[in-house]
């Protein structure tokens, strides 16, 4: 491996995947499904990661265009990604015949990604699936079960429910509405129909996006659709008129919540929006009634947890959401409990743990902060649409088994999800030139075999291991590559988060641990910290790699102490930056406000090798030419970038300039000097426009 690999010089072809990877980004599940059994945040593309995998095994003169979607194997080549998330690296190298070693520090991560990996026989999930839809899903289905506008029997598909309070001036009740309209199509401009709610009599009726008065066809009541009591952070009482904090009204008890309306499926297939009747509310009370006499006898399979205080878990907690329990209504822990406990009956191991990441991807979308995007799409807005736990107003209660026609259910995510993986893992496709369709199979079936860790592998093997990855265990000198993707600073909360699924892991275990937190996550809000925790698991990467291996990994940052942070922690981790290149990132939902402007739609895919002596720095001019090139490379290739894209080229540039860490600090100063002189300033002018014209 000594001899230069493509991915180490100019001629690496960052513009061919960004432009594969923005077709993979708008369908990833569908193109890749098999990172997607389960959630995880930040996933990145597959198509990325094939072109760093094959970038670093491949010799400088390659042509990877064509070599993507050759068949290889590189038998006898090992790599390690120690921050793993979805698998993207492990399965993508697995398809390429490299062994791979994926490690990472939280469970739920590595859990979904041994199901998705490891052994799973089609036939056996198949037949698991008929039996618990006959027994657990049989009677969940029945829990909802109501009467359309004809007063005949039919599935329920959602429930609408509001947050309520207290006024504080008055005492009375004031159900937390933003608006009155509670259902719109996901594209109103094209379907202008929505469903309004009436404050005073409780009917439902149509109306049109847009309408500002609105008349009770029932009650005859006038009044603005679109403005409910809830405010922002503020409501006002309907009751008294008297203004206030929602915060301050809630008081740090969790809300109750009232169930309003439905959408009904009736048995003609057709959709039907009712208010809730009598009998619905009849019904949740003997689902309530239900699970508390489950519990008494032991039964019921809900989560005993409470959150931690943290960054995303303060937001609720806020709310008064103080039990992991409390993010659901009770018929939601009831049909829950019913599906998980039917689950763990399941005689066959690899089933039982495929159909228990089924079961836990189900949460997020059963759940008191799942949201309804409307018509037309997936109807369910999940929980963490925005990497936040932020609590809903207006929930949306799904119906948890599902019929045909829902979205978010088991039944649904067992179609869209595991069988998909399953298809995958047969025939592994490549997004092809069009991406209209997943294209062309380039790689052997997975293997649905795992290996131990830490153990020679032989060629192909896939290993996994759930741990800090400054300690891995493995022995010295004995990866050729590693190939990773670090988390960026304090991005994402993924352990936070994470605590929400680990919760249902955890029923019967009263023993710690009680969260998937860990001190040693490289996660951290100050910048020294993130950088003494990623650069103890870099330490242990240049440990475990071969002298002549290579390190590669994607970041992304908008602001300087982040890549002062980062390069602080590859230099002193004893690494040389050798190249770098930009390609596009995936899309993220959650902006923070402060890149919302100038977003950031790359990543820097960073090059390293071990430092030695010997090692040649790049002069800063010559990274600055280089870096201004691969800015022009990308805007032939038709994109238009933010002045954040072109900060992190440059900084990505800057990063092979660098023999000491504290050559670091003087970043900034050089990229704010280029920014103000650059030859390209039409491309900072021309930001928040799409990476690639349309094709
Ligand atoms: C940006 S994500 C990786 C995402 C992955 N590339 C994907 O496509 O899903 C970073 C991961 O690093 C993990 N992590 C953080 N600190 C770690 C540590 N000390 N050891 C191992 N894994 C760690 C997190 O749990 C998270 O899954
Ligand atoms: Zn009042
Ligand atoms: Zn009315």
């Amino acid at each position: 491996m000594n001899s230069p690999r493509l991915i180490e010089t100019n001629a690496f072809p960052f513009e061919f995947l960004s432009r594969l990877g923005k077709r993979e980004s708008w369908r990833k599940e569908v193109h890749r499904p098999i990172y997607h059994v389960h959630k995880w945040w930040a996933k990145r593309l597959g198509t990325v990661f094939r072109g760093i995998l094959l970038g670093c095994a491949l010799p400088e003169d390659a042509d990877l265009p064509q070599q993507f979607y050759q068949r290889h194997a590189f038998s006898g080549v090992t790599v390690f990604d120690p921050f793993m998330g979805s698998g993207t690296t492990i399965g993508e190298a697995h398809k390429l015949g490299f062994s791979a070693l994926g490690r990472d520090i939280n469970p739920v991560a590595v859990e979904s990604v041994r199901v998705a990996l490891g052994p799973l026989d089609r036939r056996k999930i198949r037949q698991a699936f008929d039996e618990l839809s006959h027994g657990a899903g049989e009677t969940i289905r029945t829990l909802y079960l109501s009467e359309d506008s004809r007063r005949r029997v039919c599935d329920v598909l959602y429930y609408f429910w509001v947050m309520q309070t207290a006024c504080p001036e008055c005492g009375r009740v004031v159900d937390l509405f933003s608006s009155y309209i509670f259902a719109k199509n996901a594209r109103p401009d094209k379907k202008a129909a929505v469903r309004i709610l009436c404050p005073l009599c409780g009917q439902v009726f149509c109306g049109f996006y847009g309408q500002t008065r609105a008349a009770c066809p029932s009650c005859d009541f006038a009044f603005n659709p679109e403005l409910g009591p809830a405010r922002g952070r503020m409501a006002v009482c309907g009751h008294c008129n008297a203004e206030f904090s929602i915060l301050d009204a809630i008081g740090g008890k969790r809300p109750p919540f009232r169930m309003y309306a439905k959408l009904v499926l009736r048995k003609d297939g057709k959709k039907e929006y009712l208010p809730s009747s009598p009998a619905d509310v009849r019904n949740y009370v003997r689902c309530s009634r239900r699970l508390r006499e489950e519990a008494a006898k032991g039964n019921a399979a809900v989560p005993n947890l409470t959150l931690q205080y943290g960054h995303n878990t303060g937001q609720a907690m806020k709310y008064g959401f103080l039990r992991w329990s409390d993010f659901f209504n009770d018929r939601q822990l009831l049909a829950l409990s019913l599906l998980r406990s039917a689950i763990t009956e399941i005689a066959d191991d690899p089933t039982k743990e495929a159909m228990l990441t089924l079961f836990s991807g189900v949460l997020e979308f059963n759940n008191l902060f799942a949201s309804y995007k409307g018509e037309g799409t997936g109807a369910v807005r999940h929980m963490f649409s925005h990497h936040i736990l932020k609590p809903e107003r207006m929930p949306i209660e799904a119906n948890v088994w599902g019929t045909p026609k829902s979205s978010g259910s088991f039944s649904n995510l067992f179609r869209s999800r595991l069988l998909r993986v399953l298809d995958y893992r047969d025939s592994p496709t490549e997004v092809n030139g069009t991406g209209r369709a997943s294209g062309r199979v380039c790689s052997q079936p997975f293997s649905g075999t795992l290996h131990p860790w830490s153990d020679s592998m032989p060629p192909r093997a896939i290993a996994l291991s759930c741990g800090d990855s400054s300690t891995t265990g493995l022995p010295d000198k004995s990866v050729d590559l590693v190939v990773t993707d670090p988390p960026f600073f304090d991005n994402v909360h993924y352990s936070e988060l994470a605590d929400f699924f680990f919760a249902w892991r955890q029923l019967s275990n009263t023993q710690p641990p009680r969260s998937t937190r860990d001190k040693n996550e490289v996660q951290d809000s100050n910048a020294d910290r993130f950088s003494k925790k990623l650069r103890a698991v870099l330490r242990e990467c240049r440990r475990v790699l071969k002298d002549d291996g290579l390190l590669a990994f994607t970041y992304h940052h908008s602001r300087n102490d982040g890549w002062k942070a980062l390069a602080d922690a590859v230099i002193e981790a004893g690494f040389a930056v050798v190249n770098s290149h930009p390609v596009k990132s995936e899309m993220s939902v959650a902006t923070p406000k402060s890149q919302a402007k100038e977003p950031i739609q790359l990543d820097i895919i960073v090059v390293c090798r071990k430092a030695t002596a010997t090692n040649v720095c790049v002069d800063v001019q010559d990274a600055m030419t280089s870096g201004k090139e691969k800015l022009r490379r990308l805007q032939s290739a038709g994109m238009r970038l933010s002045r954040n894209d072109i900060k992190v080229v440059l900084y990505g540039q800057l990063l092979t300039t660098l023999a000491n860490a504290s050559e670091a600090d003087t970043f900034a100063d050089c990229v704010e000097r280029e920014l103000a002189v650059t030859p390209i300033p039409a491309l900072a002018a021309r930001h928040s426009l799409p990476l690639f014209p349309d094709d």
